[in-house]
């Protein structure tokens, strides 16, 4: 819809062009009929003389150019009377663009989930074991997965791996099918300004050392006890983290925001919000199925061996 004088502006604009096409013809065959009429020496002339000799004639428009002009024409006029065209006059036709582009979004869903019909009520597992199910479930990923976790699944920074059975919010059937269809907020909390300076430097010395990695001595104690204050609350007395809050394993050496002393400082100064958007409306129950299915194959490749 378009605003009201707009669509008047566009009626009016067009209905003129039309008038003034159809006027043209009409005075263009006029003119030559008056031309031609004269029996004189000037018969067909415009009288238009250029360099002495160069004259201007005034031939009639070949007839199958005209029949082509007037049925281009009529074409226009009826065209913007059963289609929408004139400003915002619908057409008797009641066409639209955005209501052909839903009936073919419905149909096409209807045609995959009675497809899939007999998958329904398969587990993820026997999903997971069906190759062409997971074949269907691959092109799924490639079109709303990939863009943020990888074509290959192997996400990026700030994106999680689905392919290396290390968890933020758990791996079991429920927890994945849960995780797609309503999404996930992961939040780490901003603690620069509570641990200042130092206290930032002392316990992303203990988180780098818990996976091995090198950091003053020093610092790793002291780094500990602040650990044990603050961060076990959510990532575990063991630091091995909690899936019910989406709060990482500091201790399996894979990160998500970058397991470098410089990364984590970051992380733990500035905190981390990160965000998997819901995908049940945008997909409905089959595709997030199939997808839940898919990641689960990633993780346990025999699976598609056994088929
Ligand atoms: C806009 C980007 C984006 C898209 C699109 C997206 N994800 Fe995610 N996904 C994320 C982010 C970011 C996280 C991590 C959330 C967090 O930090 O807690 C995540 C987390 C996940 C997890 C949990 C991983 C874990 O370790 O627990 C799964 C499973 C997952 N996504 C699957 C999918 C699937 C399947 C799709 C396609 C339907 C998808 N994602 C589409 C961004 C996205
Ligand atoms: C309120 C709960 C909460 C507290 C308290 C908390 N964290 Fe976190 N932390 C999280 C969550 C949730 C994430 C995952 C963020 C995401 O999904 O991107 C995270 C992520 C991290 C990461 C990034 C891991 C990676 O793989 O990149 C580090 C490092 C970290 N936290 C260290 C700490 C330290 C050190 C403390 C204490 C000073 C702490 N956290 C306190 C919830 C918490």
């Amino acid at each position: 819809m378009i605003s009201q004088p707009a669509s008047v502006f566009i009626v009016v604009f067009t209905a003129i062009n039309i008038v003034a096409c159809l006027w043209l013809m009409w005075w263009t065959a006029r003119t030559r009929v008056a031309a031609s009429d004269s029996s004189n020496e000037g018969a067909g002339k415009t009288g238009h003389v250029w360099d002495g000799d160069l004259e201007e004639l005034n031939n009639p428009l070949p007839r199958w150019w005209l029949g082509l002009f007037i049925i281009t024409i009529l074409f226009g006029a009826g065209y913007l009377t059963f289609y929408p065209g004139l400003g915002n006059f619908a057409g008797t036709s009641e066409w639209s663009s955005a209501g052909a582009y839903e009936e073919q979004i419905a149909t096409q869903r209807a045609t995959f989930e009675s497809r899939l019909a007999s998958l329904q009520d398969r587990s993820l597992r026997e999903l997971a074991g069906n190759s062409n199910a997971m074949a269907t479930a691959k092109n799924l990923f490639s079109a709303n997965c990939a863009g943020c976790h990888g074509s290959d699944a192997r996400g990026a920074k700030g994106f999680p791996n689905l392919t290396d059975s290390d968890w933020l919010w758990g791996g079991d059937e429920q927890r994945l099918l849960e995780t797609i269809a309503q999404g996930r907020h992961g939040i780490m909390p901003a603690l620069g300004s509570v641990l200042g300076e130092t206290g930032v430097n002392e316990v992303a010395s203990y988180v780098v050392s818990l996976s091995g990695g090198k950091a003053p001595a020093d610092w790793v104690q002291a780094g500990e006890k602040r650990f044990a204050m603050l961060c076990v609350a959510c990532h575990g007395p063991d630091a091995k983290g909690n899936p019910l809050l989406g709060a990482p394993n500091l201790t399996d050496n894979v990160w998500l925001h970058g397991g470098d002393f410089a990364s984590v400082r970051a992380t733990i100064t500035n905190g981390r919000d990160n965000q998997m958007p819901a995908h049940q409306d945008l997909l409905g129950d089959t595709k997030v199925k199939l997808l839940a299915a898919y990641v689960l194959s990633l993780n346990e490749p025999a699976m598609h061996a056994a088929n």
